[in-house]
C-alpha cells in the first residue's frame, strides 16, 4: 500500500468513526430533551390509542389517590395518552374526550415534567414548550405537598372564564367550568390507572401564586391539578 492510499484509508476511517459517534449521541439523548431545546418549540405527540387497554370497570375498581411514585419518567406515548384522555380531540368536528358546556372548551391544559413545562394543543395533539422544570414552582404554590416533586408529570388545568360568554356576575360560568374540570381530571385519572400509573386530584394550592410562578397568561386561571407517576 502506498503512503497516499494509507492516508486516504485513515481519513476515511476517522470520518466513519465520527459519523457513528454523532449518530449514537443523537440516539442516546432522551426524545423529550432533544425536542425541548427552545421555548415555543412544538413537540408532536404519538397518536393516542383509541382501542384496547384495561376495561373501564377494572380501572374504576382500581382507582384510588396515589401520592408516592417511583423515579420512572413518563414516555411521550404515556404523556400523549394522558393528555388525550383529559382534553384530546376524538371526533372530526373537533369535539373532545371530555364534555364541555355549549362546546366552548374553556380549559387549557399544561404539564410539568423534569424536561420542561408544556402547554397541550389538542387540535394538533402536540406540546408547546413554555419553560424548564417548573415542578418546584408548583410545589411552592401547593404548600410543598410532597407528591408534586415526586411526580414525573404534574398536569395543571387552567380555565379561560371569559370563553363561556356569560356575564361576569353569572354564577353559571364558574359552575360549568368546575364541572368540566372534574370531567377532564377524572378521564386523566382513569387513563392513568389503565396505563399502570396513578395520580391524585389536587385543589390545595394558591391560585394566584401558581399562576405567577408558572408565568401563565393572565386569562388562564388555574382550577385543578393532577400529579401522575408509577405507583411506588
Ligand atoms: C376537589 C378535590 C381536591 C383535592 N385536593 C387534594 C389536595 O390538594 N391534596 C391531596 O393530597 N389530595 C387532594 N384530593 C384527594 C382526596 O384527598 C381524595 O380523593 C380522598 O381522600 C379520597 O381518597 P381516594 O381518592 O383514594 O378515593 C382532592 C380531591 C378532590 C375531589
Amino acid at each position: 500500500m502506498t503512503r497516499r492510499t494509507m492516508v486516504c484509508a485513515l481519513a476515511l476511517s476517522v470520518v466513519i468513526w465520527l459519523g457513528g459517534m454523532l449518530l449514537t449521541a443523537q440516539e442516546a439523548k432522551p426524545a423529550a430533551a432533544q425536542a425541548a431545546a427552545k421555548a415555543g418549540e412544538r413537540i408532536a405527540l404519538p397518536a393516542a390509542a383509541r382501542e384496547g387497554g384495561m376495561a373501564l370497570h377494572e380501572a374504576l375498581a382500581r382507582r384510588r389517590s396515589i401520592r408516592e411514585y417511583t423515579d420512572k419518567v413518563l414516555s411521550e406515548r404515556e404523556l400523549g395518552q394522558l393528555l388525550w384522555a383529559a382534553q384530546g380531540v376524538n371526533r372530526p368536528d373537533g369535539h373532545r374526550t371530555a364534555p364541555s358546556a355549549m362546546a366552548r372548551y374553556p380549559l387549557e391544559l399544561y404539564v410539568a415534567t423534569p424536561s420542561g413545562f408544556f402547554h397541550y394543543e389538542p387540535r394538533e395533539h402536540q406540546l408547546e414548550r413554555r419553560g424548564g422544570d417548573l415542578r418546584p414552582a408548583i410545589s411552592k404554590a401547593a404548600r410543598g405537598q410532597k407528591q408534586i416533586m415526586l411526580s414525573p408529570a404534574v398536569f395543571v388545568f387552567t380555565a379561560v372564564f371569559e370563553r363561556m360568554g356569560a356575564k361576569p356576575d353569572d354564577p353559571r360560568a364558574a359552575r360549568w367550568i368546575y364541572a368540566e374540570a372534574g370531567h377532564a381530571a377524572q378521564n386523566l385519572l382513569l387513563e392513568a390507572v389503565a396505563l399502570g400509573l396513578g395520580g391524585v386530584p389536587m385543589g390545595g394550592f394558591d391560585d394566584k401564586q401558581l399562576q405567577e410562578n408558572l408565568s401563565l397568561p393572565a386569562d388562564h386561571r388555574p382550577v385543578y391539578m393532577v400529579p401522575v407517576g408509577q405507583p411506588r
